[in-house]
Formats: structure tokens, sequence, C-alpha cells
């Protein structure tokens, strides 16, 4: 069994970008500029953008953080989007979901520009997603092609199956899979919850791609000798003989599929540091204007 290390791949990736940043700096030009808007007191929100700014700094990025009351009216959320969509000195920002519930997620990323939109959520970047066009690719699955592509793991012609269809994983990471393009040239099934035989499928696999939230649901039975494994989940797990009180778990029974993998992710430290890998790319990209010209 070989672990993706996805901590060390991102860090690896983010020498490469600050590399980028000090040849950018060096003439005096700016460095690049995320900004991320962080609204109400979720602690896993709050560790996530944390994150984010912190890996901002790492790299030589510019960042700031915005942050509301989780009482902001949806208007109050709308005008700091416009105000960042007009802002020169911004090259790409966030707004951290979930939102409070008096919050429509779909308008609010609705408003956001979709040249600024280095999450890759709004629906202009991920139609021309969908369509192979220039985007800015949704993290998550931009992070598991950059670690199928760096771990020179074989997708063409596989058969890979996906669990979970949600509109930031499990749906993208489908569509670019089985896209003309390296990594891609994949046969991929998607499973879902009215999926009828989960396991039948999953034993099929030769990539495995799970994001569904729920902690150890595929277990050594569900999988065949040589699979990849790439685990999406990232479940906080009560127990009290930790020390925050809770453990982190993947969607994936660890020991026992690792037992059967050729490759797995482990959780933490596998696909987690390489969603912030990718929205750095992202900026950067962003700053070089190199999707939208
Ligand atoms: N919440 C969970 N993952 C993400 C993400 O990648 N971006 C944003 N904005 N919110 C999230």
């Amino acid at each position: 069994m070989n672990l993706i290390d996805g901590k060390h791949l991102a860090k690896t990736i983010k020498e490469e970008i600050a590399e980028q940043v000090t040849a950018i700096t060096s003439d005096g030009s700016r460095p690049p500029h995320l900004a991320a808007v962080l609204v109400g007191d979720d602690p896993a929100s709050q560790s996530y953008v944390r994150n984010k700014v912190r890996s901002c700094e790492q790299v030589g990025f510019e960042s700031s953080l915005i942050r509301k009351e989780a009482d902001i009216t949806e208007s109050e959320l709308l005008e700091i989007i416009d105000k960042l969509n007009a802002d020169d000195a911004i090259d790409g920002f966030i707004v951290q979901l979930p939102l409070p519930k008096h919050i429509n997620e779909e308008r609010v990323t609705l408003a956001i520009d979709p040249k600024k939109d280095v999450d890759g959520f709004h629906p202009v970047n991920f139609g021309r997603m969908a369509q192979g066009l220039s985007c800015y690719l949704p993290a998550t699955p931009f992070g598991i092609l950059q670690m199928l592509d760096r771990y020179n793991i074989e997708v063409e012609g596989k058969e890979c199956v996906v669990v979970g269809r949600s509109n930031i994983v499990g749906s993208p990471i489908s569509i670019l899979l089985s896209r003309k393009a390296s990594p891609g040239n994949a046969t991929i099934t998607l499973c879902h919850s009215r999926t009828k035989d989960i396991a039948f499928h999953t034993r099929r696999a030769d990539i495995l791609i799970v994001a569904l939230g729920r902690p150890e649901f595929i277990t050594g039975d569900m999988v065949k000798e040589g699979v990849v494994v790439i685990d999406v989940g990232i479940n906080r797990v009560d127990d009290e003989t930790a020390k925050r009180g809770y453990r982190l778990r993947g969607d994936v029974h660890f020991d026992e599929v690792a037992a059967k993998a050729s490759y797995i992710t482990p959780v933490p430290g596998g696909v987690g540091p390489m969603t912030v890998t990718s929205l750095l790319m992202n900026t950067l990209k962003a700053y070089r204007k190199e999707v939208y010209g």
C-alpha cells in the first residue's frame, strides 16, 4: 500500500507557488491577493478559513479576511460581494459555506463575478468546466486531479467509481475524469443515495472516490485488491479520549481498506490540504488573468 501524502504534496506545490510569487514581486509588482468572507462562528468553517489565510502568508500572497456576525442580512452580504467584485486590488475571493439559514447560498454564489470566483462554484465556471473551456476548477476536484497526476496514477481506461453527487465534489470530479484529457478518459460510475447496491459498484472500482460525508462508510469488503482510493470525507467523530473531544475520520474505513489498496489518501493529511493549494493556484491564475483574459 502506498500513501498519497496530500500534506507533503501540498507543501511541495506551495513552494512552487512561492517561487512564482517571488518572481512576480521581484520587479516591484504587487503579489496576488485573495479575500475570504466568513459569516458566523461555525468551528469547522473558522478552521478552514484560518488555514486559507495562513496558506496565503506562506506563499507570499496578500490576504483579507472579512468576518461578519451570523445575523448579517443577505443584502448586507451581497453589498460586500459587490465591493469585492469591483475592487481591482483583489484578484479573487471566496464566501465560506455553509451560510446561516436565512441567507440564500444560491443568490450569494450567483452574485460573485465569475472572473473572481476562485472557488469555481459559479455556474458559469461549472459550465465552462463541463465543456472543457478554461475556468477555475472547484478546489477539491482540482486537488484530486493534482494527486492523481503527481503520483503518476494511470486513469485512462480505468473503471472509476465516485460515491456522492454534490455540486462541489462528486458531480464535477465525474465530469473531469471522463473528459478527453489527462488525467481523464476514465469510465465513470456515479453512485448516490438512491443507488440500489453501492457495494456492487465499489467492488468493481479501479479508482474509488468517496465524498458523501458518512464516517467509515466504505469498508474492506466493499473494495477489490489493488484499488486506488481517494477519501474526501472529513467527519468529526466524538471521542472522549481525544484531546479535542473528537477525532477526524474519512468516509473510508482506513485500516480495512488500506490493507487491500494500492494507493490511498489518509484523513487528515490527504485531500484536505490539497484543496487549499487549489485555491492558491486559482488565485494565481486570476492574478495573471489566465482564465478570462
Ligand atoms: N465549505 C466547505 N468547503 C468549501 C470550499 O471549498 N469553499 C467554500 N467557500 N466553502 C466551503
